[in-house]
This record gives structure tokens, sequence and C-alpha cells, in this order.
């Protein structure tokens, strides 16, 4: 394979980049295991920190999805306090805040909920725990002794994960939410003791119809972010 790419790759690859965007809601239709492995092949290829490359990845389906699931649900539903291996964020402020609040009332305004309310909009968050009816979840985990290093080049393979599965039809949404939960996960899959839940990405083909999947997210534009120095 040339390593040398073409005009036609760069448009292609802004494509997939442009067009990809979150699911929170999914058919009940299985992704094949071809299709699966063919996208951890390709995340597979993330660049890491002296090529460490520190990220496990758990695909949870079927079945023990399902346990999950319902576990998940009814603990986030009850509002016990969730335990996280990498400290939450306690506040956020500024433009964080902003796009933060961006997000949220993008989703909820997609589904006829008000400013405000917040009853309607803690129901659609709960949808989370259901992980928005995905057939399959990725639990995207890290040594600990690894630290932030772990995390940040999972962060790396968690980008290429979405964007391979995009480039095969398949819908996606990086989980932060769910690994408020790591206690619960860890209830009922085998993750080892010393790895930290970084995040989960559910996965599976798009109800595109759904008005939860009708919404896109803008950017900031590069003046905000970037600077040129020399
Ligand atoms: C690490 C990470 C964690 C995320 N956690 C959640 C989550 O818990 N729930 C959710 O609905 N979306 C979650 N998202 C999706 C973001 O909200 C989404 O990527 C962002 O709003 C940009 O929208 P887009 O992906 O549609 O372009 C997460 C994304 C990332 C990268």
């Amino acid at each position: 394979m040339s390593s040398q790419a073409t005009e036609a790759d760069f448009d292609m690859l802004v494509r997939l980049i442009r067009t990809r965007h979150s699911c929170r809601a999914f058919q009940e239709r299985a992704v094949s295991e071809a299709t699966i492995r063919k996208i951890l092949e390709t995340a597979q290829r993330s660049a890491s920190d002296c090529n460490i490359q520190p990220w496990k990845v758990t695909i949870v389906s079927g079945a023990p999805l399902d346990s999950l699931r319902t576990a998940m649900y009814r603990c986030a539903a009850s509002g016990a306090p969730g335990l996280s291996d990498i400290p939450p964020i306690e506040q956020y402020f500024g433009a964080y805040q902003e796009r933060r609040r961006d997000c949220g009332w993008s989703l909820y305004g997609s589904l006829g909920i008000e400013r405000g309310d917040r009853v309607a909009s803690g129901r659609q968050a709960l949808e989370n725990f259901r992980f928005f009816g995905a057939q399959h979840i990725a639990l995207i985990t890290s040594h600990a002794s690894l630290g932030m290093r772990g995390v940040f080049d999972s962060g790396g393979y968690i980008a290429l994960f979405m964007l391979a599965a995009h480039a095969l039809g398949v819908a996606t949404v990086a989980q932060g939410s769910i690994a408020h939960r790591a206690d619960v996960i860890r209830e009922h899959i085998a993750i080892p003791t010393d790895h930290s839940i970084i995040c989960g990405i559910a996965f599976g083909w798009s109800d595109d119809g759904h008005p939860a999947n009708s919404f896109r997210m803008k950017r900031a534009s590069i003046t905000d972010v970037a600077s040129f120095v020399g």
C-alpha cells in the first residue's frame, strides 16, 4: 500500500470526518463479528506514545449486554452516587460550559424537551445507561499505571474506532457517562482491577428517523483553538 496520499484520499477523509456524528438511537439489529473485527483492525493502527498501545477494548453484546443495560439503568435511575476510575470534571467554565450546554440543548431540543424541564431532560440523560438501545458496547480501558498517557492515547484510539465504524456504515457514540458507574460495569464484566475504565463506545445501526439523531454539533473556529508562532 503506497504511503503517498492523494487529493482524492484527503477529500474522502474530510467527507468521512464531516459526516460522522454521535448516534443516540439505534436499531435492534446486531453488527456482524466480521465488521466489528474490521473496525478493531483499523482502530488498532492508532498512534501512541512510544507505540505502547495502552488501550484495551471489551466488546459486550447479546445477553451480557442486556444484563449490564438493566443494572446500569437501575443504578443510575436510583440516583445512587457513581464511582469513576478517572476523576470526573468538577466544574466546567466559560466556553467549555457554553459548549456543553449547547450540546445538551441540541439533544433535548431535538426531542421537544423545553429548556428548564429537568424531569424530561433527566429522563433522556438516563438513556445513556441503556446505551441508547445499541446492540454493542466497546468498553475502553487502560492500565492504571499508565495514568494520563494511557488515557490520551486511548482518546486517539476512540477517534479512529468511531471513524472506521462510520466508514463501514456503523453508527457510534462515545459514552463518558457510563464510566461514572465503574462499579456496576465491574459487577457484570470482567475488567482487570488494575485497569481504569475510560469510557464506552455504543455502536450499531442508526435509527435514522429518530429525532435524537436529527441534529449536528458545530465546532469552534480554528482561530479559537490554534495559534501560529514564527
Ligand atoms: C470521550 C467522549 C465521551 C462522550 N460521552 C458522551 C456521553 O456520555 N453521552 C453522550 O450522549 N455523548 C457523549 N459524547 C459525545 C459528544 O457529546 C459528541 O461527540 C459531541 O457533542 C460532538 O458531537 P458529534 O460527535 O455528533 O460530532 C462523548 C464524546 C467523547 C469524545
